[in-house]
């Protein structure tokens, strides 16, 4: 049996049964939708859902899905739509679930530090909430403007803050979960510290979508910290800069954010931007932030991170002086991810490896990219060692880019996890990802995740097509 003809299609009288499940108010059929949720952030990947489903209750929700396991309906969960691995692509068409209409903020607790969420929460909105209380939820994918809570947790987003701060994970307190069979169960709690049996809070994290619906989300927050500071120091050789990464964290001091850029990255994002930025030729660049509740501690940070990185070549340190300088550094940085995938065909890799071993593995991707005549652009969170490659087809022919984008792509992979790393810090596996799998997990560990899958979801209906390599 093939996967597909495991799936039953939505015909007329299945149609009608969705209606009933969740009013016929929340199921869409139009082209021009299902077009727009046939596709995430994801390179050029197009997967059209037969339906999209914009439930209203977790009633609904429930119903649909001991519907949809019944008659093995495929179901799609969707946020905002900015996944990078696929995750929110109707691979095996059925249903696109979008969590649009779950976006209230339902409690704030100030005294508690903790907050309660709808999955389709703008991640950003979120932020700006809890932060006019003097709270902060740290965890900003680049694509926080319009990223959902609830793919934030599917895929255990990070983003630039996770180097102090963590990443999603690590704010998730408990869930509320609706099963493929149905069922409805409370994971974890509003307390900081819970060993009561197995996690099963964390083990929805980053499940992306694989193992049940989110529908209600207890967060962790903590104080806002008063001071940020800018720095944007050049170097005229990626090694230099990769080097100084690691040394920066031994002199004691942990930045609240410190991403590289290459120089290829920035002129993308200059010109996407249609801007010029300070230090725009270096052939690399950090971007380094510090934060905390003393000015003074930060000037102090900053000039150990100067001395530091002088130590170590930089060629100028540049200090964003205000508020506006600040914001500008970081919409460069920002818009980098978008702007490198306007260059050409592309394919997103998210590698990451201890932070010590940056510069060899920034120096192995450029001498891969070299053996097979694709273009390696790497940009990304250097602090946690999560550097994004982004592997360009550029000016290579289309046959040599078909054949050879796949070997290049899998000898960075091996690469990154004989460094001790792996295959994906923050976008997932998702559907991209997942023929390189088992470069990084061994066949009993996807043997033990295949099992968690269906002890969840035992006909295979929640995001199929993900996690999982076709041959394992
Ligand atoms: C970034 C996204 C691509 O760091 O993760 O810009
Ligand atoms: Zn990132």
């Amino acid at each position: 049996m093939t996967a597909d003809s495991h799936f039953q299609r939505i015909s007329p009288s299945l149609l009608s049964l969705l209606f009933e499940a969740v009013g016929s108010n929340n199921v869409i059929t139009d082209v021009e939708r299902l077009e727009i949720y046939a596709r995430d952030e994801t390179e050029d990947l197009i997967f059209s859902p037969e339906v999209i489903i914009t439930p209203e209750s977790v009633a609904q929700i429930s119903a649909l899905m001991s519907l949809c396991t019944q008659y093995r309906i495929p179901v799609t969960p969707r946020g905002g739509g900015t996944g990078l691995s696929g995750g929110a692509l109707p691979v095996h068409g059925g249903i696109s679930l979008s969590m649009e209409k779950f976006k209230q903020i339902l409690e704030i607790d100030e005294q508690n530090f903790t907050a309660v969420v709808e999955p389709g929460v703008i991640t950003q909105v979120f932020q700006d909430e809890v932060e006019r209380r003097g709270l902060y939820y740290p965890p900003d994918p680049a694509s926080r403007g319009s990223s959902h809570l609830g793919g934030n947790l599917a895929e255990c987003a990070g983003g630039p803050h996770a180097v102090k701060y963590g990443v999603t994970k690590d704010y998730v307190l408990g869930l509320e979960v609706v099963l493929p069979t149905g069922e409805t169960i409370q994971t974890g709690g509003r307390v900081l510290k819970n060993v009561t049996g197995y996690n099963l809070t964390q083990l929805f994290v980053g499940s992306e979508g694989t193992l049940g619906i989110i529908t209600k989300m207890t967060l962790r927050l903590i104080p806002l910290p008063k001071y940020r500071k800018v720095m944007l120091v050049a170097f005229n050789s990626i090694e230099a800069a990769t080097v100084s990464v690691a040394y920066i964290f031994q002199r004691g001091i942990t930045p609240s954010a410190l991403e590289f850029m290459e120089r290829a990255a920035v002129k993308a994002a200059e010109a996407k931007l249609g801007k010029k930025f300070p230090n725009g030729e270096a052939e690399a660049q950090l971007l380094i932030e510090v934060d905390g509740h003393h000015e003074k501690s930060l000037l102090e940070d900053i000039q150990m991170i100067a001395e530091a990185v002088e130590k170590n070549g930089a060629s100028n340190v540049l200090i964003a002086e205000d508020n506006q300088k600040m914001a500008d550094v970081w919409a460069l940085r920002r818009s980098i991810g978008e702007a490198v995938k306007s260059i050409s065909a592309y394919k997103e890799e998210d590698t990451v490896v201890p932070r010590a071993a940056l510069p060899q593995l920034v120096r192995g991707v450029k001498n891969i990219a070299a053996k097979y005549g694709v273009t390696c652009i790497c940009y990304g969170h250097a602090g946690d060692g999560n550097i994004h490659v982004n592997v360009l087809k550029d000016k290579l022919d289309d046959a040599a880019w078909e054949k050879n984008a796949d070997p290049a792509i899998r000898e960075i992979f091996h690469l990154t996890v004989s460094l001790g790393g792996t295959i994906s810090g923050e976008h997932g596996i998702g559907h991209s990802q997942r023929e390189y799998l088992p470069i990084a997990l061994s066949n009993k560990e996807i043997e033990l995740m295949k099992k968690i899958k269906s002890l969840f979801d035992h006909q295979n209906i929640l995001n199929p097509g993900k996690i999982f390599p076709t041959i394992a």
